[in-house]
């Protein structure tokens, strides 16, 4: 048996309902922001993530479906969506049609990561990012949207996380204090770390290891060494979101692992997943604009995993959705019918109402066990006697009432349909 490739899922239709009342919640939030979808290809160039996430990350590093095409180009599918974003907007030269451009996504992406529960090779993200100004307003923006979608999937086991890394001249002072502080602590860090220690110092704090942890207990943190002009806007990014209602923990560790990051960092954390509990992350990228060849433009965003969303939702029984039904199912009495039984049902179809019924020829009790099945508000039996003096039945399910029909007059059931709903 051929199946699906490790660490991806197929989405079967008793799922699929919960994917779409998600992905509501998220197109009400956005456009209640102002902001507009965005679509880009599901590849490209490698170069681009490569350079916009940073060489020295384990997703570009490590977890990238990156190959050659026939025609040798290096090309990779999608990690991430803030690089691709950039480069349609690069692209297609939004900045000058408009200053400040509000996008959002809901999009496919992949990574060869360790599958386990929450963590996918092909997994779906939505997120918005939002470029053209450096206003600590649009950050704190990102954090309402992204806490406001989860709130009225109705989660509640939520902790906000956020975080400044600062301008790159005063992160580089802030490293170069890390560096002296751990510089005889080194042989003590776990391999990764040692790597770390000299490739990208920063993401050490990252790291899952308890002795590692420990040693960074007493480590000097970033916000001690913050630039005014950064600390002034983390300021102002906590105020917004205390007079939104938002409950949040400054956490001086928030370091993320794409190298695309400015002063705001943050995360949405979720008790209710175990160890892959980041619902969402995201924060500032003044650079990375220019870094991809565009002119110098701030930038601020979020993506958040659906995935792990819904296996919260599941794990606090967030929401619960009513069952698919049927407006009408036709039961097919006498099986040289099946003509009568298709024009019906096409009917129906045609002003809108839900219609199934028994391709498959089987017993009356058999049909009405499948119209129960479907949930079907009314059913309609066509054969029998009845039928040949002219007439059908129709039977409110709920109600258990019956009604006699003259077969060609099968409007007349609409009206029933109408006075139960
Ligand atoms: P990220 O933290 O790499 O950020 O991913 C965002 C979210 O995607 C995570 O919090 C998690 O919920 C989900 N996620 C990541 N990897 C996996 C996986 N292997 N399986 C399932 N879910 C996963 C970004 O992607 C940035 N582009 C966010 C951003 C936008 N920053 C600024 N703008």
């Amino acid at each position: 048996m051929i199946k699906a490739v490790t660490g991806t899922k197929d989405t079967l239709p008793g799922e699929i309902n919960k994917w779409k009342y998600l992905e509501n919640i998220v197109h009400d939030v956005f456009s209640h922001f102002n902001y507009k979808e965005i679509r880009t290809p599901v590849f490209e160039e490698t170069i681009l993530f490569a350079r916009g996430i940073g060489e020295e990350t384990d997703i570009v590093g490590k977890e990238m479906y990156s190959f050659l095409d026939r025609s040798e180009t290096n090309l990779t599918l999608k990690p991430e969506m803030t690089a691709s974003v950039v480069r349609a907007y690069i692209e297609h030269s939004l900045g000058n049609q408009q200053p400040l451009n509000k996008l959002f996504y809901i999009s496919p992406m992949f990574r060869q990561e360790r599958p386990q529960a929450g963590r996918l090779r092909q997994f779906h993200q939505f997120g918005g990012e939002a470029l053209g100004s450096t206003s600590p307003y649009l950050d704190a923006e990102m954090i309402q949207m992204s806490f406001h979608i989860l709130k009225q999937l109705g989660l509640n086991d939520l902790t906000v996380k956020i975080n400044t890394l600062g301008v790159p001249a005063s992160r580089e002072i802030y490293k170069q204090k890390l560096k002296s502080f751990l510089q005889d602590k080194k042989h003590l860090l776990s391999a990764d770390s040692k790597k770390r220690f000299d490739t990208n110092i920063l993401r050490i704090f990252d790291s899952k290891v308890d002795e590692d942890q420990q040693l960074l207990k007493e480590a000097p943190t970033l916000l001690e060494y913050l630039d005014d002009d950064s600390r002034n806007d983390f300021d102002l990014l906590m105020k917004a979101i205390s007079s939104a209602g938002i409950p949040f923990e400054i956490d001086p560790k928030l370091v993320r692992g794409l190298d695309y990051y400015t002063k705001t960092t943050f995360e949405i954390i979720s008790g209710k997943v175990g160890s892959q509990s980041a619902l969402c992350g995201g924060g500032r990228y003044d650079l990375l604009i220019e870094e991809l060849g565009g002119k110098p433009t701030p930038g601020v965003g979020f993506a958040a995993g659906i995935e792990r969303i819904l296996l919260a939702c599941e794990n606090e029984k967030s929401f619960t959705l009513p069952d698919d039904s049927l407006d009408l199912y036709i039961v097919k009495l006498d099986k040289e019918l099946s003509n009568v039984i298709f024009d019906s049902a096409s009917f129906f179809r045609r002003v809108n109402y839900t219609v199934d019924y028994d391709y498959l020829d089987r017993s009356v009790k058999a049909q009405m066990r499948e119209a129960n099945k479907m949930n079907a508000r009314f059913v309609l039996f066509i054969g029998g006697d009845e039928f040949k003096s002219g007439f059908c039945n129709l039977k409110n399910m709920i109600s258990g009432e019956q009604y006699q029909v003259p077969v060609n007059q099968l409007d007349q059931i609409l009206n029933y349909f109408k006075n139960a709903s």
